[in-house]
């Protein structure tokens, strides 16, 4: 930008004025005479504050006077000549034109570029008016930015494969993604570290006794004898005494109804059958005595088979009750067996699966164990790359800040510090002349420090 002239009016100590510019312009004159005040008029109609930056320009304004204003007339970097004019009254701004045309602030800081970098190359000592934070923000804005390969080819070769393939344009947004990688690594470590113990311990449970099959298998066959003599036992000889029983009871019955059949054979008075003849008493007496005879056998008889069919009845009785007896007793010994057999194949059932269970967690520890080792290599692969993307950073600044120190000379600026421990890079400003810091220099040496600073800035911005 070039500033071809100046008109002011009101402004400052100058009711009106009007400078011609040419490429070198010597400006002198007496103390209070208005050197300051051109520099003055520039920056407030370019930017519309002081030549500190300050927004307060109503004491720019000639006592006495209700407003002032400055027009500049300047060819823009595309070769383009422009007037701008800014009038100020008491209380605000009262118009900023560009070519006769309404404009606002934003429109002229689009033309003029970066404020605060203008300021330092036209106003030496602005950059010692600002803040440190400010100060930095203008030198860092001058720096160009290291591309990716070229910090790269400037690292350690162990560095460079940690980083291949990055491509990374800031190393501290980078650097914090892989701190939240690394961060969501260490807690996938933990956790599987916890799965992994959990595993092992589950893997290392005792296993009970179980009971061998062998005697299983023998209770078993004990158990199904059990139901086979429950089955069979007595049952032959009961039958044998039930079909005795019943025989007898048939034998008794026919000798009761044989003894019932039993009458006498002639009444007094009847005839012999092959002789026609009355039967004689002697006859009658004989035949009565021969059924007598007869009744007592069968009674005998009758008698005999009552008591022996009772007899066996009992015997029956007995067997079975005794039946009953045995066939309880071998219940509850079937009872117990079967709860024995019960009992002994639940436990090798338990333990069948308490071994599958510690099979599986065997398995699984094996697989966390996998796992954790690919995640610690993951974690260890990121605190490299970490550590790697610090040594770009502090490379890259070192690059930048080198920048600098080519357009200076006695002075010195520092953006850039080296954590010792971690090897980050942390911002800092410090601005040095012949290394002595600002506060403790003179009131020349300070210029002479602004002015090299502003000499560099318009080299590195190409500014005049
Ligand atoms: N608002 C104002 N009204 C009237 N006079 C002013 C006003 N502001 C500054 N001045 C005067 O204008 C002069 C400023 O001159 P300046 O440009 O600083 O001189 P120098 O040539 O020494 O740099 C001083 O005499 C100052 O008192
Ligand atoms: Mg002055």
């Amino acid at each position: 930008m070039f500033i071809k002239s100046l008109v002011l009016e009101n402004f400052k100590g100058t009711r009106q004025a009007s400078y011609e510019f040419g490429r070198v312009n010597e400006i002198t004159g007496d103390n209070g005479t208005g050197k300051t005040t051109i520099a003055e008029a520039i920056v407030f109609a370019l930017f519309g504050t002081t030549l500190s930056g300050s927004n307060k320009t109503e004491a720019l304004i000639l006592q006495g006077e209700e407003k002032c204003s400055v027009s500049i007339a300047f060819v823009d970097g595309a070769g383009r000549e422009h007037v701008l004019t800014r009038i100020r009254g008491k209380s605000k701004q009262l118009s900023l034109t560009l070519d006769g045309r309404a404009v606002t602030q934003p429109d002229v800081d689009a033309m003029i570029g970066d404020r605060k970098a203008f300021m330092a190359a036209f106003w030496p000592t602005y950059v010692l008016g600002l803040s440190d934070a400010e100060a930095r923000e203008l030198f860092v804005g001058l720096l160009q930015s290291v591309p990716f390969e070229k910090v790269l080819e400037q690292m350690e070769p162990e560095y460079r494969d940690a980083l291949a393939g990055l491509g990374f344009d800031d190393p501290q947004k980078a650097a914090a993604r892989v701190r939240e990688q690394i961060k969501a690594a260490e807690k996938e470590v933990a956790r599987l570290e916890g799965a992994l113990s959990e595993a092992l311990r589950a893997a290392s449970v005792e296993v009970p006794e179980g009971v061998a099959p062998e005697k299983i298998r023998k209770l078993q066959e004990e158990y199904e004898a059990l139901s086979a003599v429950v089955q069979t036992g007595a049952q032959e000889e009961v039958a044998v005494l039930e079909r005795e029983v019943a025989r007898l009871a048939g034998e008794f019955k026919h000798l009761k109804e044989q003894y019932k059949s039993l009458t006498p054979r002639w009444k007094p008075g009847d005839r012999c059958p092959t002789c026609g003849q009355v039967i004689g008493p002697e006859a009658l007496a004989a035949a009565e005595r021969a059924l007598e005879a007869a009744k007592k056998e069968l009674e005998q008889r009758i008698r005999e088979v009552g008591t022996r069919g009772k007899a066996l009845q009992e015997q029956l009785k007995a067997l079975k009750e005794k039946r009953g007896q045995d066939t309880r007793e071998l219940a509850v010994r079937q009872r117990e067996l079967l709860e024995k057999i019960t009992a002994a194949r639940e436990r090798n059932a338990a333990r069948e699966s308490i071994l599958r269970q510690k099979a599986e967690a065997v398995e699984k520890a094996r697989q966390y164990q996998e796992e954790l080792e690919r995640e610690e290599k993951w974690l260890e692969e990121l605190r490299a790359r970490l550590q790697a993307i610090t040594q770009y950073a502090a490379r890259q600044a070192e690059l930048m800040a080198s920048q600098l120190a080519g357009y200076l000379k006695r002075v010195s600026v520092q953006l850039f510090d080296v954590v010792k421990s971690t090897g980050e890079i942390r911002p800092v400003f410090r601005l040095l002349y012949d290394g002595k810091p600002v506060q403790v220099l003179s009131a020349s040496e300070r210029v002479k420090l602004g002015l090299e600073v502003a000499a560099a800035v318009k080299q590195i911005t190409g500014r005049d």
